[in-house]
């Protein structure tokens, strides 16, 4: 692909990230306010740009796609869209296209996704009791996203499950977390939660240091650490007891910015370059200047060559401020 995309610290950027819509059904308290401002629909990308946009960094070299929102799955004929990303799969341009998901409308597209191709997804789940699902996502409901796993592993679908780890939330339930996904045959990925955009909580109240959190599960599970990735920053352990994978998203206590290989483009075709900073660069409008793509392959060589060197989270001891005005749910993390 084009020699493919590295940028100034050395790092080869194999991974886009597309959000393809700010939207969720859901406001997990951790991601959203209660009042979240939309962007009118008119200043979204159509599906056809974010196709031809997306397709421009398989070209320069990158072989992984990652759908993301707001909910990827809210979005008007999404199918259309993994639809057409799938034909990268045919040139051998692509290793993997899938998405991360609040699971919520997983039982009427799973099938279809396998269909497309997709082998794996992310769904986000961060308590099994239906009470505490709904304080978290403020208007979810917990038994269809139940279903919507049940209907991804009867399509065939490998699913990794992403808990965010919140103090006082769901700390004690975790261990139970753990051992309910890997008797379904699910991954699980604990997730320190990270300082992005005004939420109407106290972050410092929430923080879980996964440090913590696995000295306190090896109080009751072996844990063995393997080498196994997925190109994501989790670091993986078995669990000798379930004979499943357990991973770790550190980026408070440890982070893994210099094993970076990624970027995240968003519905309006802002290209941010780091998911910890401000750096990002307008691909709507070279997209939408011409039809040639030598103009958009430039302007992605640019980007990239700007990207920062890594986040600098940190938990505000001083109270609520975060580290970014932008809402994880702008590049879906
Ligand atoms: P796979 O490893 O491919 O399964 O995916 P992933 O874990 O990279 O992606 P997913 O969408 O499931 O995200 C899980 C969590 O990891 C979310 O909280 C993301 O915000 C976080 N995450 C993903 N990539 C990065 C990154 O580059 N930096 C930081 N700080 N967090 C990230
Ligand atoms: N910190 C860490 N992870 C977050 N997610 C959403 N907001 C945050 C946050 N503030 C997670 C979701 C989802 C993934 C895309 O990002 O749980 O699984
Ligand atoms: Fe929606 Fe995911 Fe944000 Fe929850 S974390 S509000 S499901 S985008």
């Amino acid at each position: 692909g084009l020699g493919g995309l590295q940028d100034p610290f050395g790092r080869r950027i194999t991974y886009l990230r597309v959000s393809v819509t700010d939207r969720c059904d859901f406001r997990c308290t951790y991601c959203m306010a209660e009042d979240m401002a939309f962007l009118p629909k008119r200043d979204l990308l159509t599906l056809e740009e974010l196709d031809r946009l997306a397709s421009a960094f398989v070209a320069k070299g990158v072989r992984r796609l990652r759908l993301t929102g707001g909910e990827p799955l809210v979005r008007r004929n999404l199918m259309s869209l993994v639809r057409s990303l799938s034909r990268h799969f045919a040139t051998g341009a692509l290793d993997e296209l899938t998405l991360t998901t609040n699971g919520s409308q997983l039982q009427r597209f799973a099938a279809e996704l396998a269909d497309c191709g997709v082998r794996r997804i992310n769904v986000s789940l961060d308590t099994l009791d239906p009470e505490k699902f709904r304080a978290i996502t403020r208007r979810g409901e917990l038994e269809p996203v139940l279903a919507g796993l049940r209907a991804a592993r009867e399509a065939g679908l490998k699913i990794k499950l992403n808990t965010v780890a919140l103090k006082g939330f769901n700390e004690a339930e975790i261990p139970d977390m753990i051992r309910w996904a890997h008797d379904g045959g699910m991954d699980i990925t604990l997730i320190e939660t990270m300082p992005l955009g005004e939420i109407d909580e106290d972050r410092t109240d929430r923080y879980l240091p996964l440090s913590e959190m696995r000295r306190a599960l090896e109080r009751e599970m072996t844990l063995v650490d393997v080498p196994f990735r997925t190109g994501g920053p989790a670091r993986y352990v078995d669990v000798a007891e379930t004979g499943g994978r357990l991973g770790f998203i550190t980026p408070l206590t440890h982070n893994f910015c210099e094993s970076c290989n990624r970027v995240r483009l968003t519905c309006t075709g802002t290209l941010f370059m780091c998911l910890g900073q401000e750096d990002a660069v307008d691909l709507r409008a070279v997209l939408r200047a011409s039809g040639e793509d030598a103009p958009l392959f430039d302007a992605i060589d640019r980007a990239i060559a700007r990207k920062p060197k890594g986040h600098d989270f940190v938990i505000d001891r001083a109270g609520r401020r975060p580290a970014l005005s932008r809402h994880m749910s702008v590049t879906g993390g």
